[in-house]
């Protein structure tokens, strides 16, 4: 199936490890020049040069500090200075920690709010009025299940910020072509499935493979998804095949939301 993405510009962010990182591989294998990112400046070049053997493709490689406003300028000044113009934006992040209500410091929620929130709206923003000028774009933000269903209390609130931004933006960026949606994932095997696993089973005094085992019980397919299937719900959205979906919610989730929308 041609997806129409050849030739276009990704910039996907938070992406040498995991959901990011699957993300980046897959544009790369459909004929995009990519630009990934994160903080650490040995992984992330590794996982330039592996996309890079894998698909033939160029890879950026950035570094940036999502959390910190400067020094997300600095690197959408990088970007400007290498006159790279972005098609489609996958704005991905750390997670926010895994704590009860009454242990979250006024900091966690400052320090998770600029993480997954307000990075993905100044990226956003420095990128759309590119986007216009083609009047061809696509945003595309990973959050969380939790967006729609309770469980981690900080990630609730604000991933379902993050999704009323978007659904907003998807209105407002609609006439001139581009399109926003969300993807919700719920399990995927990454560092973080495991780390937070691991959190859970030292609060309980039980083991990862317990916890994990217990979380699958509530998932349909039985099992987590791997991150290329996250990936690949990224790559439709951006495709020309989905040229009419835009201001979506899409779980990525082997079923496993409970509510019927
Ligand atoms: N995996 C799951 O089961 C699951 C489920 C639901 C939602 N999600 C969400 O999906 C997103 C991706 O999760 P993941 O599982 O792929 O995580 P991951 O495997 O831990 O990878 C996180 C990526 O983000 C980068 N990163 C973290 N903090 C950063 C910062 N301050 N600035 C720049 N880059 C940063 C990391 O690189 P550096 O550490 O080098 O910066 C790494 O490349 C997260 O928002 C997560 O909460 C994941």
């Amino acid at each position: 199936m041609d997806l129409g993405l050849e030739g276009k510009t990704a910039l996907i962010t938070a992406s040498s490890r995991g959901i990011g990182r699957a993300i980046a591989t897959e544009f790369a294998t459909e004929g995009c020049e990519v630009i990934i990112c994160s903080r650490n400046k040995e992984n992330l070049l590794k996982t330039a040069t592996q996309i890079e053997d894998k698909t033939q493709q160029k890879v950026i490689a950035l570094q940036v500090d999502l959390s910190s406003q400067e020094s997300i300028q600095k690197f959408l000044e990088e970007i400007g200075d290498r006159g790279k113009t972005i098609d489609i934006l996958v704005n991905n992040a750390g997670g926010p920690p895994y704590k009860r209500h009454y242990e979250l410091t006024d900091k966690d929620w400052q320090e998770s709010f600029d993480l997954t929130f307000l990075s993905q709206v100044k990226i956003s923003e420095a990128m759309i009025p590119l986007m216009k000028n083609k009047r061809w774009g696509r945003i595309i933000f990973v959050t969380s299940v939790a967006v729609k269903q309770p469980g981690m209390l900080i990630a609730n609130s604000q991933r379902a910020s993050l999704a009323a931004y978007a659904k907003t933006l998807s209105n407002e960026l609609g006439e001139y072509n581009i399109l926003v949606n969300t993807i919700c994932p719920a399990f995927a095997v990454t560092d973080q499935y495991y780390l937070i696993a691991d959190e859970v089973a030292r609060r309980s005094g039980t083991s990862r493979d317990k916890v994990i085992e217990e979380w699958l019980k509530s998932v349909p397919l039985k099992r987590p998804a791997s991150t290329t299937e996250i990936a690949n719900a990224a790559v439709f959205l951006a495709s020309e095949k989905a040229s009419y979906i835009t201001g979506n919610c899409i779980q990525v989730d082997g079923g496993f939301v409970k509510s019927l929308f």
